[in-house]
């Protein structure tokens, strides 16, 4: 018999303690931190849910690692211990490692952007958008349709619009240095890219001579997706999956935070000798000595430890169903969510359940801001104040407006998220009362992390 509860695949060994606020000390501190969620302290949040970034539970054994850390500045055994667990999965042979995912991505664009040059993605990521657009080169989002579409059901809402890409290459291939595709789907509600659809990628790529690059945060939730959905993958090893996603590369972007299980870290890797040198010299400005990058031998040890259990498949079982276990509560409370539930979050329709707030006022924030004052939970906006600033500093709505319920790998139990659907329909059954906000201050770029807003009066 297969017993139809997925448990844990670990127990607990050191606990941290949460902190109890009241309502009342809620309201002060999002005051105080000019209703930013960023800007509040840890402490006042009592089921943190703002990223799955570096938020996770380590296992015992990426603690020994920490300990076996060789901190040698060049050369160190922990270095070769990195490489090769990340050549097991990607078989590139040239890995840079960086102290996060975005200075990979800062990197990579400093070596192929440039005004006039224009980057396609599924879906940037914030901070790969910014990078792409802090060299002067524009990027472009072709995610396929149905992957704009919160209600819809789709296997691989992550999934590249073959057509969209093609065509624009056919007129601006000249202006294109590479294509990116998002594994999972971050921006678009953690979906996943299905292999065919990499492949479809690959062959235009091929057609027009261009380098197909992967942002592989959460390679193996997507691979994990791909065993459970796409045909004929049912009975494969994820890691076999995750490496027919390599080969079909020429190179990847990667924030350890995520699927590396560890607390910081990240690397480009790449197939390109002359790409690569030019990335190690940047690396070395920047960075670090090639052989650490931004991370000290300790981390280059969690993360080596970290790709090995990433792929088990009792973890991936519980961490893709923990997540459907919080968007199946949130359904049951006739919440909105992005359907299907992706890998490593789930995402709230803030437009659809706060149809009174327009995008310019921010329904997202306004959501996010209640379910904090409502239970301590933080969650993150996904949204217009994410995305709506262009470049140019007018505004305009963004595609969506989600929230963001992000799950930390291996760290909350059954029994937070069960409180966290509570809070949830709380908050859902007076959306109507909420109300939006306005930005009092922002910077020119990212400005979700630091902007201060002031609530809108009735
Ligand atoms: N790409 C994707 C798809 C991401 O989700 C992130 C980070 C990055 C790149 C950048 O990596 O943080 O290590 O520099 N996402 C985090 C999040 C911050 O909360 O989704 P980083």
């Amino acid at each position: 018999m297969i017993p139809k509860t997925i448990i844990e695949p670990f127990r607990i060994h050191s606990v941290e303690p949460l902190r109890m606020t009241t309502e009342a000390e809620r309201r002060a501190a999002l005051e105080a931190a000019g209703h930013n969620l960023f800007a509040l302290r840890s402490q006042d949040v009592l089921i943190d849910l703002l990223t799955d970034s570096g938020t996770g539970a380590m296992s015992s054994e990426q603690w020994a690692g920490i300990q076996r850390g060789d901190e040698a500045y060049a050369g160190s055994p922990s270095w070769f211990r990195f490489e090769a667990a990340v050549q097991r999965l990607f078989p590139m042979p040239h890995v840079i490692p960086t102290h996060q995912g975005r200075a990979a991505e800062k990197i990579l664009m400093a070596a192929v952007g440039g005004p006039g040059k224009v980057v396609p993605n599924n879906t940037h990521f914030d901070t790969t958008r910014a990078n792409v657009e802090a060299t002067g080169a524009e990027a472009i989002d072709f995610v396929i349709p149905e992957g704009l579409d919160p209600a819809l059901e789709h296997p691989f809402k992550g999934n590249m619009d073959l057509e969209r890409l093609e065509a624009f290459l056919r007129e601006r291939a000249d202006d294109v240095p590479l294509v990116f595709v998002t594994i999972t789907n971050n921006s678009g509600g953690g979906q996943p890219v299905s292999l065919e659809n990499l492949r479809g990628v690959r062959a235009i790529c091929d057609r027009y001579g261009k380098p197909l690059f992967l942002d592989a945060c959460r390679f193996a939730e997507n691979a994990w997706f791909v065993r459970e959905r796409e045909p004929g993958q049912q009975d494969r090893d994820v890691a076999d999956i995750v490496r027919d996603f390599a080969a079909l590369a020429d190179g990847m972007t990667m924030s350890a935070k995520k699927d590396g299980l560890a607390n910081i870290g990240g690397w480009l890797a790449l197939r390109d000798d002359a790409l690569a040198a030019t990335c190690r010299n940047l690396l070395i400005l920047t960075e670090g000595f090639p052989t650490y990058g931004g991370l000290a031998g300790r981390d280059l040890e969690a993360i080596a430890q970290g790709l090995e259990e990433v792929v088990h498949h009792d973890y991936l079982r519980y961490r893709i169903r923990s997540t459907g276990y919080l968007g199946d509560g949130l359904t049951r409370a006739g919440i909105p969510i992005v359907r299907p539930v992706g890998g490593h979050a789930v995402y709230l329709d803030a437009r659809a359940l706060l149809p009174h707030v327009p995008p310019l006022e921010y329904p997202g924030q306004a959501l996010a801001a209640a379910l904090y004052v409502a239970g301590g939970i933080r969650s993150c906006e996904i949204g217009t104040v994410m995305f709506g600033r262009r470049p140019d500093g007018s505004e305009r709505p963004a595609a969506l407006d989600l929230v963001r319920l992000a799950i930390p790998r291996r760290t909350y139990t059954q029994s937070h998220v069960d409180y966290v659907v509570e809070i949830c329909a709380e908050v859902a059954a007076r959306a109507s009362e909420l109300r939006g906000y306005r930005i009092v201050d922002e910077p020119p770029a990212l400005r979700h992390f630091t902007a201060r807003f002031e609530p809108l009066p009735a």
